[in-house]
C-alpha cells in the first residue's frame, strides 16, 4: 500500500499541514524538535488507530486546541482507494474513527488493514532490553497480521488485571479468594493458550524471514535465530486441548506463589523470546554492530512477514535512524529499503543521502521547521 497525502491539524506542534507523498522514499529534514517525529506519528493513528509510541490522544493534540484532526489517501496494492480518518473532539473529548467516511466502532478491527513497520531509536530496546520489550515487539506484529490474535490478547489483559487485583486484594486482606479466582482461571488458560500458540507458531513462520533480511546485510556465517520460550512447560503446542490442561494444572501449583506475590505467576505475560546468532544469546553477548545489524534484519523480516499474512505492502517508517549510522551504513540501508516499498523517514543531517541520491518523482524531501513544511520539492526538484 501507498499512503499518497495526509493532513494534520492541531496534531502535536503542527497547527496545519498537508503533505503531498510519493509513492517510494520520503525524507523528513530539520533541525531538532521541528515536529518530524510528529508526522511519523500521525501516519500511525492514520493506519493503526493510534500512537506507535503508545502516547494517549489528550497528549498528541496541540496544547490549548480544543480538537485534533488528521486525515490520509492510502492505495492499497490493489488500487483501491481508502480515506481514513481521525477526529479527536468533543466534551468529554472523544476519538473517532472512519473509513471512506464509514464510522468504525471497533479500533482494534483496523490493526493489520494498513500495516507499518517502525524502526525508530525506542526500537533497540527489543535487542537490548528487558523480556517485556520482545513480547511487545511479537504482540505488535501477530497482531497486524491476525485479529483473533489481538483479540485474545486484548481479552487476555483484561482477564489477567481482574485476577490480579483479586489476588492483590487477598494478599493486603489475608483472605482466601480460590473460589473467586475460579472463572478467572478458566478465561486466563482459554485466550492464554491460544496467544502461547499463535506465538509459538509465529515464531517458526517468522524465522525463514529473519534469515533471509539478515543475509542481505550480514556475513553468510552469522545465522540469526528466534527461540519461544513460554512460562509454562508444554509438550506440544499442536493441540489447544493440551496446551489448556498444562496451563491450568501449573497455574494451581503456582497458588501459593500468587498468594504471596498477589500477581498472575505464570502465563503469556511472563513469556520470553531469544534472539541469537549462531546459538550466542544477542541480549548479553552480542557487539553494537551486531544489534544494530540484527534489529535492521529484524524490521526488514517484520516487513516481509507483514507482506505475506497481510497480503498488502507494509508502509516502512524510520525515524532517526541515520544519525547513528556512518554514510556506508547509511547507504546500504538505503539501498537495501529502496526496492521495498514506500519509506518515510526522519534526519536532521540532509548530507546523509548520498550526493548521487535519485531525487525525483519517487523520492522526495520536505524541510520541516516549527510544525509545518517549509519547502517540498513536488514541484521543485534539485539535487
Ligand atoms: N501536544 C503538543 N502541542 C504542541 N506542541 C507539541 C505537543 N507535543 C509535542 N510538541 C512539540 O513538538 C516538538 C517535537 O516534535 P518532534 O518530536 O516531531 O521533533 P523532531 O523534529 O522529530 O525532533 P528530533 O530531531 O529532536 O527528533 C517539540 O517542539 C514539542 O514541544
Ligand atoms: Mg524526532
Amino acid at each position: 500500500m501507498r499512503l499518497k497525502s495526509l493532513r494534520l491539524i492541531n496534531f502535536r506542534n503542527h497547527a496545519e499541514t498537508t503533505i503531498q507523498c510519493c509513492d517510494k522514499t520520503n525524507v523528513f529534514l530539520g533541525e531538532n524538535g521541528e515536529g518530524k517525529t510528529n508526522i511519523l506519528e500521525a501516519i500511525s493513528y492514520l493506519c493503526l488507530t493510534k500512537s506507535f509510541f503508545g502516547s494517549n490522544d489528550g497528549t498528541v493534540l496541540q496544547i490549548g486546541k480544543p480538537s485534533f484532526e488528521l486525515d490520509g489517501e492510502i492505495h492499497s496494492d490493489s488500487e483501491i482507494s481508502y480515506h481514513t480518518r481521525v477526529l479527536y473532539s468533543g466534551n468529554p473529548k472523544e476519538k473517532k474513527f472512519s473509513i471512506n467516511k464509514s464510522p468504525v466502532e471497533k479500533f482494534s478491527g483496523v490493526i493489520g488493514q494498513f500495516p507499518i513497520v517502525i524502526l525508530s531509536p525506542e526500537s533497540g530496546s527489543v535487542t537490548f532490553g528487558m523480556p517485556a520489550d520482545r513480547r511487545k515487539f511479537m504482540d505488535f506484529v501477530i497482531s497486524q497480521s491476525s485479529k483473533l490474535y489481538l483479540e485474545d490478547l486484548i481479552e487476555y489483559r483484561r482477564i489477567l488485571k481482574q485476577r490480579n487485583k483479586i489476588l492483590l486484594d487477598a494478599k493486603l486482606q489475608r483472605t482466601d479468594c480460590s473460589e473467586l479466582l475460579e472463572p478467572w482461571d478458566n478465561g486466563l488458560v482459554e485466550h492464554g493458550a491460544l496467544l502461547m500458540q499463535r506465538r509459538w507458531k509465529f515464531v517458526q513462520e517468522f524465522h525463514p524471514h529473519i534469515v533471509k533480511a539478515h543475509r542481505l546485510l550480514s556475513a553468510e556465517t552469522e545465522t540469526p535465530s528466534l527461540q519461544y520460550h513460554p512460562s509454562v512447560t508444554v509438550d506440544s503446542f499442536e493441540e489447544q486441548s493440551g496446551i489448556r490442561e498444562q496451563f491450568y494444572n501449573a497455574l494451581q501449583q503456582a497458588r501459593t506463589e500468587e498468594r504471596r506475590t498477589g500477581s498472575t505467576a505464570i502465563g503469556p505475560h511472563k513469556d520470553e523470546l531469544d534472539f541469537t546468532i549462531n546459538n550466542i544469546e544477542l541480549r548479553k553477548f552480542a557487539s553494537q554492530g551486531q544489534h544494530k545489524t540484527f534489529l535492521v534484519a529484524l524490521k526488514t523480516a517484520e516487513f516481509f512477514y507483514l507482506r505475506e499474512r497481510c497480503n498488502e505492502t507494509p508502509i516502512l517508517l524510520l525515524d532517526d535512524v541515520f544519525s547513528e549510522l556512518d554514510s556506508h551504513r547509511s547507504k546500504q540501508l538505503l539501498e537495501l529499503i529502496h526496492p521495498l516499498g514506500q519509506t518515510f523517514i526522519t534526519a536532521t543531517n540532509k548530507n546523509l543521502f548520498p550526493a548521487k541520491f535519485d531525487w525525483t518523482e519517487s523520492n522526495r524531501k520536505f524541510f520541516i521547521h516549527q510544525g509545518a513544511v517549509v519547502y517540498d520539492e513536488a514541484s521543485n526538484f534539485i539535487n
